[in-house]
């Protein structure tokens, strides 16, 4: 590493993933340090009278006192540039298949790999010419780093001159594409197609925008009821097998994203091989490549050290930044950062820090804020305005599936949606999960879908909403009283609300039909039931039995409208609300 001025000290004490080195003095905090002859990536915390206490992001087993640690000088960066996509990195952005290569299945210790492929060569194409003025995040050129997907390769963030010298072809990641004659007598700088960053960092950028884009996620409980925008955050809370991992996969399965970065933190090792199995055998049905072709994995399973958790979520959050910068839409998905905040709790702990609630950190609530805000859609830098947007969507592991813990509360806290997952849905296998009297979203997305789907797309989402809420509180006045006892516009609210579950909220990921609904079809398939609502409460009213309501025809079909394609949906559904409205109509006429 260039210019780093490198510090040697000595290990005086070791508590797993925290150690301590004498000797350091002239190091900073927060800069990188190789520990032991291993030279394991590890991080200074803490720096008293030239003591340093490092965090290790690999296992310290066989460490011994007295063995060197070495500073770089430098704080923990990533490397960015083409040939992230569609790869699986380890939460220090060292590439798995790579390093899998070199040792088997075990991660070599201090392994040196590179996140990117030296030998590599990428056709580079300028966009600008010698002389031409440039400022930060101006694209210099681009890589089609995938059939799909333009690399752009902009001005770095703090440079900006006259370009003295570009260049064109076939170069490696290495290689220099640019200089830059940076102004006030700098010297000219040098652009490669890599860059590092400080993950801590968060990426500039001009301007924040308030998120009013929904993310279509074609998940219908989501889109239709609690939608996140694009730039938004949202944590899905839920007990042990409520379904946060299925629903992480499916979101950067089908969600409508240009980049998803996925970050399987602490989970198990048979999770991500499922992702791995998975995804480059499926096609991205937005862009037609392969789905691992938008992706990039960051795998930090629970037999990996715990430490690395920490390193893992700030990698993939300077990834996510980086593709944002290019003006892309990019969903981050993080599963499960319960086992981050397990991560801060031990380092915590082993720092004898003042423990806050339930042991962990009284820095949790910061820490998980700081995470959340990196998130935006914002105006990238560079004269030619791009927007581009950071989703989160983070899972989180309450232990029992109590809320009231601190993880979930302070990610509550942070975030703009809640996808609450309830237990009961879980064991009676309503899936997704998401509760919705206890989910919510504070993004106003109703706009967009007015707009865009149907005029009145908020307005029937609001009564469904009431539909169901009324639906709850009749199902306790029944377990009292029987539904006998109910008034006629009641009895067809309890029968529409279970309409509402069974056939509009319930949605299989595992149905290649079903797992992505558009906009389009949730909104006719809404539009359905509440047709049917509609006649029937008027058909109730001219004195028809709601049993035989309940047994016309249309409900099947109704209940089989999953099952229509897509493109077929508005069609197919237009032609079904007519039957319903004829069927209702019949029966209201005797
Ligand atoms: N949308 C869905 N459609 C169909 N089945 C689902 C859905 N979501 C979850 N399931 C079912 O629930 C099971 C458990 O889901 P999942 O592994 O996602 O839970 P989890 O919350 O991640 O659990 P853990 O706490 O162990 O990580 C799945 O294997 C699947 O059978
Ligand atoms: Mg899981």
């Amino acid at each position: 590493m260039p210019n780093a001025k490198e510090t040697e000290g000595r290990l005086c004490r070791i508590a797993g993933p925290v150690v301590v080195a004498e000797g350091m003095r002239g190091a900073r905090i927060g800069d990188v340090a190789l520990v032991g002859e291993a030279r394991l990536i590890a991080e200074i915390i803490r720096l008293e009278r030239g003591q340093a206490t490092l965090q290790v992001y690999e296992d310290t087993i066989g460490l011994r006192v007295g063995e060197p640690v070495v500073s770089t000088g430098e704080p923990l960066t990533a490397e960015l540039g083409p040939g992230l996509l569609a790869g699986i990195f380890d939460g220090l952005e060292r590439p798995l298949p790579e390093i899998q290569k070199q040792a088997g299945h075990f991660i070599l210790k201090g392994a040196a790999v590179p996140a990117l492929p030296r030998a590599a060569r990428w056709p580079f194409a300028a966009a600008v010419k010698e002389g031409e003025s440039v400022e930060p995040g101006d694209v210099l050129g681009t890589v089609p780093e995938t059939p799909r997907l333009t690399h752009k390769i902009l001005v770095p963030p703090g440079v900006g001159g006259h370009i003295a010298e570009i260049r064109e072809g076939q170069l490696s990641v290495e290689e220099s594409v640019a200089l830059i004659e940076a102004r006030g007598n700098r010297g000219p700088i040098e652009v490669r197609l890599m860059q590092r960053w400080p993950v801590r960092q968060g990426r500039p950028y001009r301007q924040k925008l308030s998120p009013n884009t929904p993310l279509i996620t074609g998940q219908r409980v989501i889109d239709t009821f609690f939608p996140v925008a694009k730039g938004g955050t949202a944590v899905i809370p839920g007990g042990f097998g409520t379904g946060k991992t299925v629903m992480e996969q499916t979101l950067a399965k089908r969600a409508e994203a240009q980049i998803v970065v996925y970050v399987g933190c602490g989970e198990r090792g048979n999770e991500m091989t499922e992702v791995l199995a998975e995804f480059p055998c499926l096609v991205d049905p937005h862009a037609g490549v392969t789905l691992m072709e938008r992706t990039v994995l960051i795998a930090n399973t629970s037999n990996m050290p715990v430490a690395a958790r920490e390193a893992s979520i700030y990698t993939s959050l300077t990834i996510a930044e980086y593709y944002r910068d290019m003006g892309y839409d990019v969903a981050l998905m993080a599963d499960s950062t319960s086992r981050w905040g397990e991560a801060l709790r031990e380092v915590s702990g082993r720092l004898e820090e003042m423990p806050g609630e339930e042991g962990y950190p009284a820095y949790l609530g910061s820490r998980l804020a700081g995470f959340y805000e990196r998130a935006g859609r914002v105006v990238c830098l560079g004269k030619d305005s791009r927007e581009g947007s950071v989703t989160i969507i983070g899972a989180v592991s309450p232990p029992g599936g109590d809320f009231s813990e601190p993880m979930t509360q302070a990610s509550l806290r942070a975030a703009g949606t809640f996808w609450g997952l309830d237990v009961n849905l879980a064991r009676r296998r309503h899936f997704p999960a998401i509760h919705w009297m206890t989910s919510y979203s504070l993004y106003d997305a109703g706009g967009w879908f007015d707009a865009e789907v149907a005029p009145d797309w908020r307005e029937q989402a609001r009564l469904a909403m009431s539909l169901l809420q009324k639906e709850e509180e009749l199902l306790e006045i029944v377990q009292l009283v029987g539904s006998e006892a109910l008034p006629d516009a009641e009895k067809a609210i309890l029968q529409v609300g279970r309409l509402l579950r069974e056939d509009f909220l319930q949605q299989s990921a595992f149905d290649p039909a079903d797992e992505f609904c558009s906009p389009k079809k949730q909104y006719w398939m809404l539009r359905a039931i509440l047709v049917f609502y509609h006649g029937l409460v008027e058909a109730l009213g001219k004195g028809a039995g709601s049993a035989k309501a309940m047994a016309l025809p249309v409900l099947s079909e109704i209940a089989r409208m999953k099952e229509i394609p897509v493109e077929k949906a508005e069609q197919e559904i237009r032609a079904l609300v007519e039957r319903t409205r004829a069927a209702l109509g019949g029966l209201r006429d005797g």
